[in-house]
Parts: C-alpha cells; sequence; structure tokens
C-alpha cells in the first residue's frame, strides 16, 4: 500500500514543482548595483557608465537554464528562431546555443531568421515602431516561432511585432526576452520567457545600445548622467 501511495503522489509532486520552477523568475532588485571598478570595463566606456547590473556571466547561466525551461515547455517540433535586431544579437546566439544542446535528442531542427525593430531615440521612445525585413516575416508561416528580444519597457515594439506575425499566418509564437523593465505596462504583450526582470534604470551592454554605442560591452550597466550628455544625439 505505501508503494503504491509513493508512486502516485511523488510524480504529482515532482512536476509541481518542475512547473513551479520553470516559471521561476531571476529578479534583479531595485538597488542591484555593482561597481563599474570591479569589472573589466573598457577604458573608452569608464566614465559613461555608473554601475554594472549583470555580469556577463551571470546571463550565461541564466540563458543556459532559460534554455532549458523553453525546450521543456515549447517540445521537439520543428522551431523558427526570430533575432530581433540589433539589440538582441548576443543574447541570441546565447539562446541558440544552449537550446541546440537542450534539444540535442530532437528530431527536428531549428531555423534562424533576423529583422530590425526601431522605435528608441536618445532615452525616450519616439512613439512610432519601424520593422525591416518583413518579406522575410512570409517564410514563417505556419511556423513555431520564437522571438528573441533584447527588452521590453512599454511593450510597444514587441506587441506591434507579434501582431505582424500573427497575421502573416505563423502557426505559433512565442517570446524570449533578456530583460523585462518593471514598469506599469499600459500595452498587454506575452512575456514568455524572461532571463531577468530589471528596475527602470536605462541600461546598455550585452547587445543593449544608447546611441548605438556600448553594443559590445560585455555586461548589462547603467548608465551616467555625463555618459547620457556626451552621446546624445550622436549617431
Ligand atoms: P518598448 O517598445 O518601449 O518596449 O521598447 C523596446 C525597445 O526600446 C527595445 O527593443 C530597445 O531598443 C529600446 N529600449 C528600451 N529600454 C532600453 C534601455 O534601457 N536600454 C537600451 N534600449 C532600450
Ligand atoms: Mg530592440
Amino acid at each position: 500500500e505505501g508503494g503504491i501511495l509513493k508512486r502516485r503522489i511523488i510524480p504529482l509532486c515532482t512536476r509541481r514543482m518542475e512547473e513551479k520552477m520553470a516559471s521561476a523568475q531571476a529578479v534583479i532588485p531595485d538597488d542591484f548595483e555593482m561597481p563599474t571598478e570591479a569589472f573589466d570595463i573598457p577604458r573608452s566606456y569608464v566614465g559613461d557608465l555608473s554601475a554594472v547590473v549583470i555580469p556577463e556571466g551571470m546571463i550565461k547561466d541564466r540563458v543556459r537554464r532559460l534554455a532549458q525551461d523553453i525546450h521543456s515547455s515549447i517540445g521537439s517540433e520543428p522551431l523558427a528562431l526570430l533575432c530581433v535586431l540589433k539589440g538582441s544579437y548576443k543574447f541570441f546566439t546565447a539562446l541558440v546555443d544552449e537550446l541546440t544542446s537542450a534539444r540535442f535528442n530532437c528530431p527536428h531542427p531549428m531555423t534562424v531568421d533576423f529583422i530590425r525593430c526601431r522605435s528608441y531615440e536618445d532615452t525616450q521612445s519616439t512613439g512610432t515602431v519601424e520593422i525591416i525585413g518583413l518579406s522575410n516575416l512570409t517564410e514563417l508561416k505556419g511556423k513555431n516561432v520564437l522571438v528573441v528580444d533584447d527588452i521590453v519597457d512599454t511593450g510597444r515594439t514587441l506587441s506591434r511585432l507579434i501582431h505582424t506575425l500573427e497575421e502573416s499566418g505563423v502557426k505559433k509564437s512565442w517570446t524570449a526576452l533578456l530583460v523585462s523593465k518593471r514598469v506599469p505596462r499600459s500595452i498587454d504583450v506575452a512575456e514568455d520567457f524572461v532571463a531577468f526582470q530589471i528596475p527602470d534604470k536605462f541600461i546598455v551592454g550585452y547587445g543593449l545600445d544608447y546611441n548605438q554605442r556600448f553594443r559590445d560591452l560585455r555586461h548589462i550597466c547603467v548608465m551616467s548622467n555625463s555618459g547620457i550628455e556626451k552621446y546624445k544625439n550622436l549617431e
């Protein structure tokens, strides 16, 4: 009797725990900031940044787990990965590598595609979203698509993109996001897989830019006021 009870209860508990773990969030608290002097910040960027908020190593570790969660949630079906350039280029590469490992035994391959959306100038939203590379979207018709984007702030860019994908007839879409800002959302957008939830601060690095600068920076950092001033209106 005890054996039957064990067999019935344990798998259920394990499954619930797995579900809970899969939806667990990595939250960066408001005051979590580390001195730039403690990291290998390129000399040319030193005065422009006020703090490191997510070091590269932490991103790599989190992306590995995120890929495992994506795989256990989406399963072994064919999957088209859509990279939203330019901001997600590093995240995309890391995620594709980890998904390749996670999907090692899958009978179906993944494909990769690239598009661009632009909605920001300086640190303020312009309110309009431009999608470049739309012709590629027809290739995604009838496919399972994982949209890989860098950051969700207002959600305007991502919701517009998801809407466009739905219109072009994708079978199913999910979103994988490097960071999600802790701000009240006026626009409701699906955030399926989020690597980090961060405070409402303007960040750069690991692909993210300020007027096209800082994308090559290894770590995710907060800009200093002088840095914001220095690269204002510069392309
Ligand atoms: P949303 O449409 O307001 O969600 O903004 C999304 C886009 O704005 C992102 O894809 C980024 O290009 C840009 N963005 C928003 N916040 C930041 C930030 O803190 N650093 C760099 N880019 C940002
Ligand atoms: Mg972007």
